[in-house]
């Protein structure tokens, strides 16, 4: 086992080891009283090194899909861990991506009033970004992450060799997130990032520093606002587009690229609306252009994804609660906008600049 880092959470630290020898060795996960959740495409793809895992009795596979991130599917898995007789001294364990940690981290905060769990993330998005911060969201019908808690794990394994085995698209997504996550740290961070943007997709080194970078920076929002009632609010930049956008597209477009759609979305009204000098709009635009490549042409029913956006679970009754880059820093920060013609001539306008 290599380093690790220590996160500071309402449950007490737990932390996040960079564990290079996890699949030769994955014993470790075996310990106590372990019932496994795991993605059927790791399942299938890390048969071999996984064996023990899988043909342990307490093993359940589930398709990494958002439809099976809900409410109403979440039910049989909950019946399964029942039916394999699990108990309050046992130990959910993740094997994923943020979708298979989501349904975990719901589970083991409700079932049995609570039970604890640990997280091996398997993508990008869930090594850099979401294995740490607490939070579930499970889907209700067409209505993304409007369920969900604040529940840590226990412990997180990151062993980088589970990247290897992605599709394009999913780094992609998760290279979205640590643009994000970058933006956020500021202008600086995100030049450094832009300047070596194409070598995180050909060189695994220059990758696995910024997703240690991103936990660092994400680490110092978290440990100020856990709960999200602050501060922490800024790591939605690009979300409540993006979450709109995954919803008016039946999730044809990753989350992370999603994101990445939507910050270009939220830079592009900023600086409409007189917030963002034209400047920054076209500093980060090569960048997210880049990441999200070919998604630009996929069709998103406006008025639909408009509807998705009235729904986002930040919006007062009246306004839309927008993260938007402000001024000559860009600070990343949130805006109360009306929803009105004009927001949604703006909208119209950048759907047709991207595809025109
Ligand atoms: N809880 C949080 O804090 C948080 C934060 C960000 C995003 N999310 C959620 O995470 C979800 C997206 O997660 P994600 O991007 O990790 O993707 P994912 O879990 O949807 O997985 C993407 C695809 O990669 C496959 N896969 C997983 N590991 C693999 C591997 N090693 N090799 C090959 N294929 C692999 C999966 O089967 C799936 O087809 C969204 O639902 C989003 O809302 C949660």
């Amino acid at each position: 086992m290599s380093e690790q880092l220590v996160i500071q959470s309402h449950r007490g630290p737990y932390t996040v080891a960079f564990d290079d020898t996890l699949l030769s060795d994955p014993v470790r996960l075996l310990e106590g009283e372990p019932h496994f959740l795991i993605d059927a495409n790791v399942a299938r793809l890390y048969e071999a090194d996984l064996h023990a895992i899988l043909d342990h009795p307490n093993t359940i596979i589930i398709e990494a899909t958002e439809e099976n991130k809900s409410i109403e599917e979440t039910i049989p898995v909950i019946e399964r861990l029942v039916l394999n007789k699990v108990r309050r001294d046992h130990t959910l364990v993740a094997i994923g991506g943020g979708i298979i940690q989501d349904i975990t981290c719901f589970i083991a905060s409700t079932l049995l009033r609570g039970l604890p769990w640990r997280f091996v993330p398997t993508t990008l998005l869930a090594q850099a970004d979401s294995c740490i911060g607490s939070k579930s969201s499970i889907n209700l019908g067409a209505t993304k992450n409007i369920l969900g808690t604040f529940n840590p794990p226990q412990d997180i394994f990151i062993h980088a060799g589970f990247l290897e085995t992605l599709e394009d698209k999913d780094i992609q997504s998760g290279v979205g997130e640590i643009v994000k996550v970058h933006a956020i740290d500021g202008i600086a961070a995100f030049d450094r990032l832009a300047t070596d943007f194409d070598r995180l997709f050909d060189d695994r080194a220059v990758l696995l520093r910024y997703v240690r970078a991103a936990l660092l920076i994400k680490q110092r929002f978290i440990e100020q606002d856990e709960f999200d009632r602050g501060i922490r609010n800024i790591f939605n930049y690009g979300h409540s587009f993006g979450h709109a956008i995954e919803s008016a597209t039946h999730y044809a477009v990753p989350h992370g690229i999603a994101v990445a759609i939507g910050m270009d979305m939220a830079n592009y009204i900023a600086e409409k609306r007189g917030l963002l000098p034209v400047e920054h709009y076209h500093r980060m635009h090569s960048v997210l252009r880049k990441n999200y490549g070919k998604y630009a042409s996929t069709p998103i029913p406006l008025d639909v994804m408009l509807s998705a956006l009235m729904k986002d679970k930040k919006n007062t009754s009246t306004m839309l609660r927008l993260i938007f880059p402000v001024g000559d820093q860009a600070a990343i920060q949130r805006v109360p906008v009306l929803p009105d013609k004009v927001f949604r001539s703006q909208c119209v306008e950048f759907f047709a600049e991207v595809n025109g």
